[in-house]
């Protein structure tokens, strides 16, 4: 595709996801467009594409890449205001919404990101760089049991309390501000056996909690699927259980036509099925894309339908 990020289940998505050429489409989470390409590509000349990321530079490059391209639409804004985006663009109903959560190769790598803890750059971690709070006035800031709380609960961490600890430690003598800062204070309490993983996972809390990304991806599922079409597909691929589980369980619910107490003997609740489950384990990928792209291999796909 290009240097900065290889799109995951690439084939797969658009598989789920497209079903009417002249349909109209949402992609949620655009980053460097493989996957906004892949649904341009299998969309006729009536169909539209209208695609946001939160983050400026995935937003511009993109933008420019497709600018040609009459079919396409894009905004810099959380996917979480598809309704925003829906009004704004006169869309009622989607043929189909598609988000691939997370953060692209590009921002993981580039050091100007900073999001990578491999490189030495500024302790940030925010998608959205209007956001009010970083990751640095969270470790600067949060008290020991509010920092193992997050490292838990987001990283599913379990040595949170020692670096919470650690970290406590570390910014009385100086406030931590560079990602090595925090990291020195990961390693001091870490085996070097199990320190990258223990690194990711920090960092994975941190940005969670930085951009509160399981809230936002909760808020997005209902108003997609309250935004789509009957026979519309929603598609999600996720990297990490905690979103996996969220998608699972949201989907799920959305399956139920009735939610009262067992003890009820008739339904109360106005609850309606609005979605088919069509994966009913989730798709990942094929050994041989895993080892094109070693990214590849946390990837888990849902989809399901609007009835
Ligand atoms: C895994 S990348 C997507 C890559 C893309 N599918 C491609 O093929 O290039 C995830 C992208 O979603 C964006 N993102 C994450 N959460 C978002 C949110 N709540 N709203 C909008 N964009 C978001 C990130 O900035 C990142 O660019």
């Amino acid at each position: 595709m290009n240097n900065f990020h290889t799109p995951v289940l690439l084939n797969e998505s658009t598989k789920y996801l497209v079903t009417n050429q002249s349909g109209v489409y949402f992609d949620g989470t655009l980053g460097f467009g493989g996957h906004s390409e892949a649904i341009l590509n299998k969309i006729n000349n009536n169909g539209i594409l209208i695609a946001t990321d939160v983050d400026k530079d995935s937003f511009s490059f993109s933008k420019k890449k497709f600018q040609d391209d009459p079919r396409a639409r894009f905004y810099n804004f959380n996917f979480s205001q598809i309704d925003t985006i829906s009004k704004i663009e006169s869309v009622s109903y989607f043929d189909g919404v598609f988000a691939d959560l997370g953060v692209s190769s590009f921002q993981l790598d580039n050091p100007s990101s900073g999001f990578t803890y491999r490189t030495e750059t500024k302790l940030d971690l925010r998608m959205d760089k209007t956001r009010a709070i970083s990751a640095s006035d969270i470790v600067n800031s949060f008290s020991a049991e509010e920092l193992a709380k997050i490292i838990f609960e987001y990283g599913e961490e379990k040595n949170s309390r020692k670096i919470a600890k650690s970290i406590i430690n570390k910014r009385i003598n100086k406030k931590i501000e560079k990602t090595t800062e925090l990291r020195e204070a990961i390693e001091d309490v870490t085996s070097p056996k199990y320190l990258s993983k223990t690194l990711s996972r920090v960092f994975q809390a941190l940005r969670i909690y930085v951009n509160d990304e399981l809230e936002t991806l909760k808020s997005f599922l209902t108003k997609a699927v309250d935004l789509l079409k009957v026979n519309g597909r929603i598609v999600i691929i996720s990297y990490h259980s905690l979103e996996d589980r969220i998608v699972k369980e949201h989907f799920k619910f959305e399956t139920l036509d009735c939610i009262c107490p067992k003890e009820y003997p008739v339904c109360k609740c106005d609850k309606e099925r609005r979605l088919k489950i069509l994966t009913k384990k989730p798709v990942t990928p094929a050994e041989t894309e895993i080892n094109l792209n070693k990214r590849a291999r946390s990837a888990k796909l849902r989809a399901a339908e609007r009835l």
